[in-house]
Parts: structure tokens; sequence; C-alpha cells
């Protein structure tokens, strides 16, 4: 036997025991064939259909093909078994094809180390086992390995309304409890009922009017935002006993903020009472507000998470080449960041979907919800099977439209991956001890639609309207079909580290106090709908924030050679 073929045999049993990690005795019976003799290709062509068989496995004809062509097909094997995820029966292309970017990427670390003067069999053997300790020795940064995703808050399986006219009373009376125990903590207010029998002139003065030099604060969900015809704000509140109206004069300083005030949520206005008692003049204007100092958690390591959504999958437009960039660059060493990452979130809008706009059927390149779930999980499976991934639904996904949705079926989340860990929308998720509310982000068209100086350029901003709010979605009835819950699922009790949104198709990322605010764009290039609708998407550029640092970068995997970018 040629020196040259002991080395490459030698090669491969390394291999194979670094790659044994499941179903390992099953390649005993190909060990030894030599991949470029024709007689060893046919049978290594049997003994490959014959080896995942007795997995329990079945395999394509042209990834038998892919793995006979390929450089090293036993490794190739190997890393296909170690790769699989036990719902897998027939594997196919695209189970070769991550395989096979695994191993390439091992492949580069080995290289380095060769380069170093190490040659012949026993520097293969070495450089080969030394893979494991290459990263420490060559300075490449080791993946995280992900600790378990911890789901906090999610409507998953405990959905319980069916849109009575009873449940909706009961879920804004949550709503109303909820938040203005939060405004409550800052204000001290009275129920609108008790300002019927009140007047300054009146004798009978509260003592806690005296003390506030006669200023008086009310806390209720906006029923109504009107201009008088001078132009000055009339705001009705309302709370469960009864009605009452506050007005902010043009020329007075509370009359920006009370521009800033949007249907169906809760607030508290401070003013003072007009002589007749039936108005209150308003000087201010109470949020819920998340502190002024929220003081964010740290993970304890260097993990980092990829924030990404409206994938979008199914579309013409949709940018396989950028998604492409983003596996190879999530398998290779040469950004740190990419080593570092754990988890992908993918915040809803997996797949086109179908008939969700007008005349949508001549934008899509797959036309049968379950073939876009099945290329969804082809994506998914393009990305490094060590990495989490976790998938929230948006508006254009296969659940409820009603918000908060569930997270996505088995029916369609059966073609995905072990790694992948389905959600519902808006969920509250902990990683690494850092909180992440994910919420797909519909409520940000009717919150741009309503609050001045909010845009679809910046999102971000509107986010941090969310947080204000202490509500990823006050205003009902317009864009987002509400499920009348017995929990409000939209009011953020708990304040979250990071707060990460989609569904515009634009980025952003910005701290509003101490929180991490990020919309994280998509991977879908302008459609007909969204020119006619003068929407310019920005696709293809993802935030990545590194959980101990807590601060977020973004990556162009559009124009890659453009390198960093700021939101
Ligand atoms: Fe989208």
């Amino acid at each position: 036997m040629a020196a040259g073929a002991i080395n490459h045999h030698s090669r491969r049993r390394f291999s194979q025991r670094k790659a044994r990690t499941r179903r390992n005795t099953t390649i005993e019976s190909i060990r030894n064939l030599a991949p470029k003799c024709k007689s060893c290709v046919a049978m290594i062509r049997t003994d490959i259909i014959q080896e995942f068989a007795k997995s329990g496995l079945l395999i394509a004809q042209e990834a038998v093909i892919t793995i006979q062509e390929s450089e090293t097909p036993l490794d190739l094997v190997n890393e296909i078994l170690k790769h699989l995820d036990e719902s897998v029966v027939v594997i196919g292309q695209s189970d070769v094809a991550v395989a096979q970017t695994s191993l390439n990427a091992r492949k580069k670390v080995v290289k380095s180390l060769t380069f170093h003067g190490q040659a012949g069999e026993e520097a293969e053997v070495l450089t080969v086992n030394a893979t494991e300790e290459a990263d420490m020795a060559i300075g490449q940064p080791c993946r995280q390995k992900p600790q378990p995703i911890k789901v906090l808050a999610d409507i998953t399986e405990c959905s319980t309304c069916v849109g009575t006219y009873e449940e909706f009373v009961r879920y804004f009376r949550n709503r109303y409890d909820r938040l203005s125990e939060i405004i409550g903590r800052r204000l001290n207010s009275r129920p609108i009922e008790s300002l019927a029998y009140w007047s300054p002139r009146q004798e009978g003065l509260f003592d806690e009017e005296r003390s506030a030099g006669g200023k008086t604060s009310i806390v209720g969900i906006v029923n109504e935002t009107r201009d008088t015809p001078n132009g000055h704000r009339v705001i009705d509140l309302e709370d469960s006993t009864g009605y009452f109206s506050g007005i902010a004069l043009k020329n007075k300083a509370a009359y920006d903020a009370a521009l800033q005030v949007v249907l169906d949520e809760v607030i508290g206005i401070t003013g003072s009472l007009s002589s007749d008692g039936k108005v209150l003049f308003i000087d201010n204007v109470t949020w819920p507000d998340i502190p002024p100092k929220h003081e964010p958690a740290h993970a304890e390591s260097d993990v980092h998470v990829a924030l990404t959504s409206d994938v979008h999958i199914g579309s013409k437009t949709f940018l396989t080449r950028a998604w492409k960039n983003f596996a190879d660059w999530l398998a290779s060493s040469e950004d740190e960041r990419a080593q570092k990452i754990g988890y992908v979130i993918v915040a809803g809008d997996v797949v086109d979907g179908i008939g969700v706009f007008p005349n949508q059927e001549e934008e899509l390149a797959i036309d049968d919800i379950d073939d876009q779930y099945a290329a969804a999980a082809s994506l998914f499976e393009m990305l490094p099977s060590d990495v989490s991934i976790i998938v929230a639904p948006g508006n254009h996904d296969a659940v409820r439209q009603a918000e908060p949705q569930p997270a996505l079926s088995n029916d369609y989340a059966k073609s995905f991956s072990g790694n992948v860990t389905c959600i519902g929308n808006p969920s509250l998720i902990e990683l690494c001890g850092v909180n992440i509310l994910i919420y797909h982000g519909r409520a940000l068209d009717d919150i741009i639609a309503a609050i001045p100086g909010c845009s679809y350029g910046n999102p971000d901003g509107a986010m941090r309207e969310m947080l204000k709010r202490r509500h990823l979605s006050p205003i009902y009835g317009n864009r987002v079909s509400i499920a009348p819950e017995s929990n409000d699922h939209f009011i953020i009790d708990s304040i979250p580290d990071i707060l990460h949104s989609g569904h515009v198709h634009t980025i952003g990322a910005s701290r509003y106090r101490g929180v991490t605010v990020v919309n994280s764009g998509a991977w879908q290039g302008q459609t007909k709908y969204q020119r006619s609708q003068n929407i310019n998407p920005r696709p293809g550029i993802m935030p990545v924030c590194n959980l101990a640092s807590m601060e977020t970068t973004f990556v162009n995997f559009l124009e890659p050679d453009k390198g960093l970018i700021s939101a």
C-alpha cells in the first residue's frame, strides 16, 4: 500500500473517532474503502445505502451520488449521521449539504494548523486529533454551548377565549387593572366617579387636593382623542366607574405629550378641574413606562444571539444568496462573532404564506404552505446544528391571525430539526440569564400611524413607545386582531433586557432606559405590494447581540463587502 493511502486511511480513522457520537457502529463495513477506485465506488454506493438502512434510514439517489463524489465520503457519512435529527427518515441533499458545511469548517481549522510545517501521516493524525484544541491554539473562539432556552411567558396551549363580548370586557378590565396599578405607584389618583360629586368651589375639598395645590389625577383607558375647533387636544378617559374628559391647551407644555396619547392605552392625567368640575385641564400625562434606570442582566459567558425575522421563504424576492452568506458566515471562523453565536431568534414571518395580501400568488415562488415550511426547514438546516434556533410566528405564518399567536403546530414544524424550538407570539424567554421579549411587531403599523415622530425608517423608535406604554399592542381594532384572553398577554409586566421585533422589514437598534431594543429587518427584497405602499425594506442585514456586553452590531449579508454598518 502506498504511503499516501496509509495517510488517507489514517486520517479517516481519526475523523471517524471524532465524529462518532451516535450510530457509531454502522460505518465499520465501509471503513477501508478507497473512494477513488471505480469498483470501490460501486461498493460504496451499496454500502452507503446499507449503512443508512441499518439505522432505519433511507437515502435519496442524488444524496448518494453527492456523497460518492465528495473528497472524503466516509467522513461525510459520519458527519451526516452525527447531524441527523431523530425525526429524519429519508436523507436528502439538504442533510448532505449541512454535513458538508460542517466538515468544511473543521477542515479549515486543520489547514491552519498544518500550515505550521507538520506533514505526512503523523502530521495528519496530529492535526485532526488536535482539532478540538485548535481553537485555543490559533486563537479561534469555540462556539458557546447554548444553555437551555427557558420560556417564561407564551400563549401556546394556554388560550381559553372564543371571542365573546364578556371576554372582551374581562380582557380590557385586566388591561386597566394591571397598568393602572403600575401608574398608581407614581400617581395618587382618584376614581372617575368621585369627580361627579366634587368641585373646587365646594366646601368639601379633599385634603389631598389641598396639599397638591388643587391638582387632580385620574387614570383610565383612552376612549377617544380629538381636537377642538380651537386646536386644543381632548382626551376622554374611562375607568370602571365612569368617563371623564381632559383637555390639553395648545399653548401649554402638556400639549405635545397629549398628541402622543393613543386609543385604548392606559394613562394617567393630572391637572386642574374647570370651575364647573366637568373637565380637567391637563398639566401632565403619565404613562406606565419602565423605571428610568433598569439594570439589564448580562450573560456570564460571551455568548451572542443573532436576531432575525421575516424570512419570507416562498416569496420570489426571498434573498437566497444573502441567506447562504449567513450560513457560510456562521460556519466560518473569520468573524469572531460568528463562532460565539449560540442562538438564532426568528421573530415571525418564517414563510411568505398564502393569500396574505392582494394578488400575493403572483409573487410566490412556492405556492403551497407545506412546501414553504419544508423549504424553511432546509434553510434552518443550512445553519450549524449546534446553534439553537428559536422560531416565533408572524402574520404571514400558518397560525391563527388573532394575537397572541400560539407556536407553529407540528403540522408545519414537523420537518424542523431538533435544534429548532417553536414559541408563540409574543413570548418572553430567558437565554443565559438574559430576558428577551420577542414580538413579531404587527402593532408597529398602528403605532407608527398614530404617534407623531414614529416611522418605518426608525422602527426601534416605535418599539420604545411600546416600552413606555408597557404594552406591545395598545391600539385595539386597527391592524392587529386581538384575541380576548383572560390575561392581556401584551402587557410588559416583567421588564425585558432585550425587546426584539420585526415585521416592518427595516432595521434599528437602540437602548431605552437600559433595555436593548432591536428590529431585525428581513430576508425578502422589496415586493410589488411594498412598492405600491411605498415601503422601502432594508433586507439581508442582521443584528447580533452580545449577551455579555449587551452590545448590538450588524452584519451585512446582502452586500458582505460593505462590512459593518450602523442602523
Ligand atoms: Fe414580514
